[in-house]
């Protein structure tokens, strides 16, 4: 059987996006040419009844004002860069900022706002690929994105590969937003996320050490607990960001590891973040704010959703002691990452 797709509209300057819909067994996902978007993602509940889990606008004019990322492919590089500007083998670069002197998510033109081509298409799987050129949103050299969309026994696997022609920096990331109720506040959702350690942040967003310790703190969710348990604790690094949006250090693991469970509970769904990547950005969704133009037709709000962006942290650019995010001519970015439902 072939893939469904279908034309989803036309951009403000005119081109085409088309949605893919993917199907096996009991799973379904929408990909949007647009942005790389997962637009829907489908599993049964408790009862049998499909879910949609993750967030989204009902036209493609959303994804187009999407400022909240909702189910975009992020990049070239995901998160943020401290003073939208990066320095590789002595040269500094700097970058289109879009969150005062920061750049945010690859920039105003990232991934998330472009058209994809589609490589391959069959009723499961979809690849799609996009070329920045270089010198897009400040980056050096031309980075070339392979990204696979996957429907597996039990989830949905994204693998990006990416290759560039001068040496740049890539984190690749998918922005879901995700409620396995299907809708209402994500705070009584239950999490469990395998760090025994996160990375804090300052009033920018930036982080001010590679790690601290989450014993003894609200990051603690080495044992599952609700999402909202412990997110209006009188504590700093709440308090700085409105809520969680931290990197969680992974405790490593080689391969593809088990990194998060996330349980509905009242749809009884349960997904799991497999990953590749060293952390995961656990965001509860606290700048979220949209129209009336979501798939509901109802805005969303604060709280609504839980993202688990797997990435490395943010403005490693400018930490080359914490790790080397630099990807060279002659080697292959590849990452995967799953959502699994059990
Ligand atoms: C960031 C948030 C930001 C959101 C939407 C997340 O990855 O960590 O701070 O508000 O993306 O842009």
């Amino acid at each position: 059987m072939a893939v469904i797709r279908e034309p989803f509209g036309r951009t403000k300057d005119g081109r085409e996006v088309e949605k893919l819909t993917l199907r096996r067994g009991t799973l379904e996902a929408e990909v949007l040419t647009y942005g790389g978007v997962v637009a829907a993602l489908r599993t049964a509940d408790r009862t049998g009844t499909m879910v949609d889990v993750v967030l989204g606008y009902r036209t493609l004019a959303g994804y187009e004002e999407n400022g909240g990322y909702l189910g975009a492919l992020v990049g070239r590089y995901a998160n943020r860069i401290g003073g939208a500007r990066i320095t590789i083998d002595g040269q500094t670069y700097p970058l289109t900022a879009n969150e005062g002197t920061k750049q945010l998510h690859g920039g105003p033109e990232g991934f998330s706002f472009q058209v994809f081509d589609v490589a391959e298409a069959s009723k499961d799987r979809v690849v799609l690929t996009y070329t920045e050129p270089d010198g897009k949103n400040g980056f050096p050299g031309t980075l070339a994105l392979t990204a696979t969309y996957a429907l597996t026994e039990n989830g949905l696997s994204l693998r990006y590969e990416a290759v560039c022609d001068k040496p740049t920096v890539c984190n690749i990331t998918n922005h879901s937003y995700f409620n396995l109720n299907g809708g209402g506040s994500a705070m009584d959702h239950r999490l469990w996320v395998d760090a025994d350690a996160f990375t804090p942040i300052d009033a920018d967003s930036l982080p001010v050490a590679a790690s601290a310790d989450v014993a003894g703190t609200p990051f603690d969710f080495r044992t599952e607990k609700a999402v909202g348990r412990d997110i209006g604790q009188d504590h700093e690094q709440l308090r700085l960001a409105g809520g969680y949006d931290h990197n969680f250090v992974l405790t490593p693991k080689p391969g593809l590891r088990l990194a998060a469970r996330l349980t509905g509970e009242r749809s009884g769904i349960t997904m799991e973040c497999w990953t590749e990547q060293p952390g995961v950005q656990v965001y509860t969704a606290n700048f979220l704010e949209t129209d009336a133009s979501t798939k509901s037709g109802v805005p969303y709000g604060p709280r609504q959703a839980v993202c688990l962006e797997t990435q490395v942290p943010a403005d490693s650019p400018n930490h080359p002691e914490w790790r080397d995010v630099v990807l060279r001519p002659g080697q292959v970015y590849d990452y995967t990452t799953e959502y699994r439902f059990l």
